[in-house]
């Protein structure tokens, strides 16, 4: 077996990599280059805002390239379109229906609503390609109105579950839309691929977010610096200096599970099918609390929605009141995260949850942001925010970029592992 540096330097080399025995697809994630302007790396894959990640994909005949930032919480896939005009479309690359010779157009519409954006969009049906794999007869919403989204991407890629797009009242020139997620299409189109699931890990030192590097106008600096999110966030998970510009921030691996990146057991939780309308990864939580300080209640029929498109770890209305109460905390809605005085955060302990029966232990430096400062009215970030939900938890990249995260649609489970590489730091996965 090789050695997961091996591989890491080889595929960085080589772009993109096709572990033939597997049949799995180990697509390199890169970060957006900071230091020279708003290039990015060249690579299939980049990072987006907030740790997200995404790559460019190519749509239509002759194909048209769009950015699109990876999204577990729909299997809804989207791109601006050139009838979008709205404020929020501007600056992104918008995909023209007219230029492609195989798109299809079954007259319908489609808005996907995600609590802190809206996008609303006309139906297609065109050819997808990304990453080596080419998906014919893809189901996506061209945008033709989009609001609350932030600039660096041009659309989302839905890596959730399937989506009925077969919504319209519109009886008499409906045409039948195919099922939307992207893994499960680019599987039934056998591309080689010897499954339909998919895997996401950043690379890292283990170090958690004590050693991110964030962007301030155009410069890399570590974290103890403060920063403004509202100028260039890029809150993610990951060791990364400028020096270091080749290292991949992560991969996403299609069509199987990447045992190299892995270190002990693959830990399964089943994802509820309550979720499956609007295409979410939801498994049941069975408890929450942050160790030492806060347990909170948990309702019955809570469940936690796993999404890629937010940094947040998002708590319900009230959990979230006692936290910001615990704390001394302020609520920053725009972005929506707490900030901490910062002479408390050394107060802060692990995060723990339940999802199904795993237990996973998030120590603070996951999902806190401390530095030095020299009064203790000083704000400092975190990634806890709110769900705006009485009863539901939103697990974002603060938690899953954190571990090794595997979606699998066949047999619909969600599962967790330890990374390869990470050092002991408090982080855990165990099971009952
Ligand atoms: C689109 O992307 C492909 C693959 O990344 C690249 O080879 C091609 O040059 C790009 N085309 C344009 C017009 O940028
Ligand atoms: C496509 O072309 C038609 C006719 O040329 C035009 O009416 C329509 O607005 C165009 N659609 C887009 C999305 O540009
Ligand atoms: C669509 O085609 C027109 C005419 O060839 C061209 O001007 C325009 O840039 C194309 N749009 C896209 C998004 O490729
Ligand atoms: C879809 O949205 C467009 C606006 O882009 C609107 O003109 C059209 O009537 C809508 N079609 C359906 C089937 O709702
Ligand atoms: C849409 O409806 C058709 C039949 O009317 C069905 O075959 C297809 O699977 C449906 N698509 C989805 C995504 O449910
Ligand atoms: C970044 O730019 C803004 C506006 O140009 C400026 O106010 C701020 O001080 C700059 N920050 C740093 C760290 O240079
Ligand atoms: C970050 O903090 C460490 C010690 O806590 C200090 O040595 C280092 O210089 C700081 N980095 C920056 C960029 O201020
Ligand atoms: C933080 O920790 C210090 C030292 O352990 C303790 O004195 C203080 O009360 C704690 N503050 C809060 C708000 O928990």
């Amino acid at each position: 077996m090789k050695s997961t540096l091996f591989c890491f330097a080889a595929i960085a080399q080589m772009t993109l990599s096709s572990v033939s025995a597997e049949s799995i697809q180990r697509i390199p994630l890169y970060y957006q280059k900071r230091t020279s302007g708003s290039d990015f790396i060249s690579a299939s894959a980049i990072d987006l805002k907030n740790g997200m990640l995404g790559g460019v994909v190519q749509i239509g005949n002759p194909p048209q390239n769009v950015t699109m930032a990876f999204d577990t919480s729909t299997g809804f896939s989207w791109v601006r379109g050139t009838q979008c005009c709205s404020e929020n479309c501007q600056g992104r690359i918008a995909f023209d229906p007219n230029n492609s010779t195989t798109i299809v157009s079954p007259n319908q519409n489609f808005t996907m609503d995600y609590g802190k954006g809206i996008v609303r969009t006309n139906i297609y049906t065109d050819t997808f390609r990304f990453a080596g794999l080419t998906v014919k007869n893809m189901p996506f919403g061209g945008a033709y109105d989009m609001e609350g989204f932030e600039q660096g991407f041009d659309g989302y890629l839905g890596l959730g579950r399937d989506v009925n797009l077969n919504n319209s009242c519109t009886d008499i020139a409906k045409r039948d839309v195919p099922a939307s997620g992207f893994v499960p299409n680019a599987f039934q189109q056998s591309s080689g691929l010897s499954s339909a699931q998919f895997g996401m890990y950043t690379t890292s030192s283990g170090n958690g977010f004590s050693e991110t590097g964030f962007s301030q106008n155009g410069t890399t600096t570590v974290s103890n610096v403060s920063y403004s999110r509202s100028v260039a966030p890029g809150g993610y998970g990951i060791a990364k200096r400028s020096s270091s510009v080749d290292e991949p921030a992560g991969y996403l691996v299609i069509g199987g599970i990447d045992t190299d990146a892995i270190k002990g057991d693959l830990y399964h939780i089943d994802a509820r099918n309550d979720g499956s309308e609007s295409g979410n990864w939801a498994v049941s939580v069975n408890s929450v609390k942050f160790e030492d300080d806060l347990e909170f209640k948990i309702s019955k029929d809570a469940k936690a929605v796993l999404s890629s498109s937010t940094d947040v770890i998002g708590l319900p209305n009230a959990q979230a009141d006692e936290f910001q109460k615990r704390w001394y905390a302020e609520y920053d809605k725009p972005d929506n995260t707490f900030m901490i005085p910062c002479c408390l955060m050394d107060n802060l302990t692990s995060f723990k949850i339940k999802l199904g029966s795993i237990k996973a232990t998030i120590p603070p430096h996951y999902w806190s942001h401390p530095r030095k400062v020299t009064s203790c009215c000083e704000m400092c970030r975190t990634h806890i925010g709110k769900s705006e939900s009485d009863t539901d938890y939103i697990i974002g990249s603060a938690f899953t970029n954190s571990f090794y995260t595997q979606y699998n649609t066949d047999e619909n489970k969600i599962s967790l592992a330890m990374k390869k590489n990470h050092v002991d730091d408090g982080l855990e996965l165990t099971q009952d």
